[in-house]
């Protein structure tokens, strides 16, 4: 079982996962909208990374005994100046998750639940991938100023991504 804090916690992260799907897709929407179809894949993919690791936690706290509960999902941004600001948003999105992950590994250790902090650590060590991916990127676009045959180039090379389930999940 679940300790109501606990409980409480992960259905806040469930929240946050899914909110993070939907501003992706957002981001997503705003590049199709400027004809960047390599980033919107880009975003695409990166939405249903999000979904994946909402429903992981979601399946979790069942498997736990606990209780889901979804809350309302806030109106995520739609309208961007560039796509460096897109970027940059979704760098600063990423390292408010990772500040949440760890607060919610430190009420699991707290709470003394060892199920849940070995269940987190998959969380934690995929937030330094998440940050390195679009910290990646920021570099590249500040390199290139944002614009011209570099964004294409980068564009064309986003378009590849493709959604992959993570071997641990199987
Ligand atoms: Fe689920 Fe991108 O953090």
């Amino acid at each position: 079982m679940l300790t109501q804090k606990l409980q409480d916690a992960l259905n806040e992260q469930i929240n946050r996962e899914f909110f993070s799907e939907y501003l992706y897709l957002a981001m997503s929407a705003y590049f199709e909208s400027i004809e960047l179809e390599g980033f919107a894949n880009y975003f695409n993919v990166q939405a249903q990374e999000e979904h994946f690791h909402a429903m992981k936690m979601f399946n979790f706290v069942h498997d736990k005994g606990g209780r889901v509960f979804l809350k309302a999902l806030d109106q995520p941004k739609n309208e961007y100046g560039s796509a460096i600001s897109v970027i940059e948003e979704a760098l600063e999105h990423e390292r408010h998750i990772t500040d949440s992950i760890n607060k919610l590994m430190d009420i699991a250790i707290k709470e003394n639940d060892h199920s849940v902090i070995s269940f987190l650590k998959w969380y934690v060590d995929e937030q330094v991938e998440e940050e390195a991916t679009i910290t990646r990127l920021v570099a590249k676009l500040k390199m290139i100023n944002g614009e011209g045959l570099g964004l294409l180039t980068i564009d064309t090379e986003l378009l590849a991504r493709t959604f992959t389930v993570p071997v641990e999940a199987n």
